[in-house]
C-alpha cells in the first residue's frame, strides 16, 4: 500500500515542471555579456528570513546588485535626530558582499526624499537648520556606506508630475539649493560613489500632463553650474502592461540625459497588470515580456549608439510577485515583477534573458549543442514570438501633491494610475 502511495506521489511529481537548475539563474550574467555594468534587484529586510527567497535573490549570475527598498530611508536611517540606526541597511549590504558566486554591487537608495521621512523632519525649518540637517543626516550615509555603494540616490522624486518643484520640508526651507546642496554634501562626504538623481516618469514626455523632463533636465543643469556632482540619473520604471512607451522613445530620453549626466540606469522596473484580471491569459503575459523588452531593449540600444557603457544597469523592484509593493498601494493591479508568486519564472524573464544573450552574440545553436541550455529553455518557453517592438498609446502618469493616486484620462492616450 505504502509503495503504491509512494509510486503515485513520485508519477504526479514526474508530470509537474521540474525546479530550474541553479545554472538558469542568468540574468546578470548575460546583461554583462551585452554591455552592462550589472542586473540588479531590489530587496526589503523581512525578506531576508526567507529562504526560498533568498536561494534565488542568491543564486550566482542572477543578480549582480541590490537596492535596500527601505531600509535606507530616512524615517529609518535617523528616526531620531543624531540617532542612526543602521542595522537593517548593514544586513542587505552584508547580503551583497557575501554574494554567492561574487560579491555583488550596491545601489544605495535613498538620502533625500519627501516621503519616507522621520516626522522630526516633516516640520518647518529655517534655511541654517535645514543645511544643517541635510549634511548630518547625508554625511552619516555616506560615511558608514562608503567603499560599499556603487551609487547613491541622492535626491529622489523633487519634482512632481506637472513638473513642480514638491513642497518638502527641504524645499521650503531652502527652495531648490537644498537640491545643489545635498549633491555638493554628498561628494564631499563620499568621493568615491556615483551620484544619482532617480525619479519616475523620466521615461517618455508622455508619461506625466506637465513638463517633468524639461524642468528635471534644467534643474540638473543647474545643479551642476552651481558646482553640483550630479553622475547619473536614475529611470525608476514602475510601468503598466500594455502603457509602456515604444523602446525608441525611451532610448532617445535617455540620450537627452546623457548631455547632461555621464550614465543612466533603469533603478525600480516593475510593469504591472492594470487592472489585474483572472483568469490570467497567456496574452496577458506576453504582453507583459515585450514590454520588460521594449524598456530593457531601450537600454542596451542607448549603450549601443554610443558605443560603450551609459546605461550602465537594470535593477526591478523586487523580482518576485510575492513580495511586489503593488498590490499594497493598489490592490486591484500587480504581478509586476519577473517572478510569479511562487517564484516561477515569467515569460518577461525569458525575454529579459534572450535580449540580453542576442546583444551579448550567444547564438541560438550553441544551445541546441548543449553549451548553453539556457537559451534552449528560453525557447522552450515560446519566448521568441513575443520579442518584438512596435509602437502604441502611452500613458500619462500623475501622482498628487499628497502623495496619493488619482487618474488621468487624456484625450489621445490611455489613461494610467501612478503607484506612490
Ligand atoms: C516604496 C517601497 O517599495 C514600499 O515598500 C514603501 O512603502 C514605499 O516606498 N519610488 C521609490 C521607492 O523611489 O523608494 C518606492 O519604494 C517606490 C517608488
Amino acid at each position: 500500500m505504502k509503495l503504491i502511495t509512494t509510486l503515485q506521489h513520485f508519477l504526479s511529481l514526474a508530470s509537474l515542471p521540474l525546479p530550474l537548475p541553479l545554472a538558469s539563474a542568468q540574468l546578470d550574467k548575460y546583461a554583462k555579456l551585452a554591455g552592462l555594468s550589472y542586473f540588479g534587484t531590489a530587496v526589503d529586510n523581512p525578506r531576508l528570513y526567507n529562504p526560498q527567497y533568498m536561494s534565488a535573490l542568491q543564486s550566482s549570475d542572477e543578480f549582480g546588485s541590490l537596492t535596500p527598498i527601505n531600509a535606507q530611508k530616512w524615517k529609518n536611517i535617523e528616526p531620531v535626530q543624531q540617532v542612526f540606526t543602521w542595522a537593517e541597511a548593514d544586513a542587505i549590504a552584508n547580503t551583497a558582499k557575501a554574494g554567492v558566486g561574487g560579491k555583488k554591487t550596491l545601489r544605495c537608495h535613498t538620502m533625500v526624499w519627501f516621503k519616507g521621512l522621520p516626522s522630526w523632519v516633516e516640520t518647518t525649518y529655517s534655511r541654517a537648520d535645514m543645511e544643517h540637517i541635510l549634511t548630518a543626516h547625508i554625511q552619516n550615509l555616506a560615511w558608514h556606506f562608503k567603499g560599499r555603494c556603487y551609487a547613491w540616490d541622492v535626491v529622489n522624486e523633487a519634482i512632481d508630475d506637472n513638473g513642480v518643484f514638491r513642497q518638502s520640508p527641504m524645499y521650503k526651507a531652502m527652495g531648490i539649493d537644498f537640491i545643489t546642496f545635498s549633491f555638493k554634501t554628498a561628494a564631499k562626504a563620499d568621493p568615491s560613489a556615483k551620484l544619482y538623481y532617480n525619479d519616475y516618469a523620466l521615461e517618455s514626455p508622455f508619461l506625466s500632463p506637465g513638463p517633468k523632463i524639461s524642468i528635471t533636465l534644467a534643474m540638473l543643469r543647474t545643479v551642476k553650474a552651481q558646482g553640483g556632482t550630479v553622475h547619473g540619473v536614475g529611470f525608476q520604471s514602475h510601468l503598466k502592461v500594455g502603457l509602456v512607451p515604444p523602446r525608441s522613445e525611451m532610448a532617445s530620453t535617455m540620450q537627452q540625459f546623457l548631455e547632461v549626466v555621464d550614465e543612466v540606469a533603469i533603478t525600480e522596473l516593475d510593469i504591472r497588470h492594470s487592472p489585474l484580471k483572472t483568469p490570467s491569459t497567456r496574452a496577458m503575459w506576453e504582453q507583459q515580456a515585450r514590454d520588460y523588452g521594449e524598456v530593457v531593449g531601450a537600454c542596451l540600444d542607448v549603450n549601443k549608439g554610443y558605443g560603450g557603457r551609459k546605461c550602465v544597469g537594470v535593477t526591478v523592484w523586487d523580482f518576485t510577485d510575492k513580495y511586489s509593493w503593488v498590490p499594497s498601494e493598489i490592490p486591484t493591479e500587480g504581478e509586476a515583477c519577473l517572478w510569479d508568486n511562487n517564484y516561477v519564472k515569467k515569460l518577461a524573464y525569458w525575454t529579459v534573458l534572450n535580449m540580453f544573450k542576442s546583444a551579448a552574440g550567444v547564438s541560438k545553436r550553441a544551445a541546441v549543442n548543449g553549451t548553453d541550455s539556457e537559451s534552449e529553455t528560453a525557447a522552450d518557453h515560446g519566448v521568441e514570438s513575443v520579442v518584438t517592438g512596435r509602437a502604441r498609446p502611452v500613458p500619462r502618469e500623475e501622482e498628487d501633491q499628497g502623495g496619493g493616486t488619482r487618474t488621468v484620462v487624456a484625450t489621445t492616450l490611455a489613461t494610467a494610475v501612478r503607484v506612490g
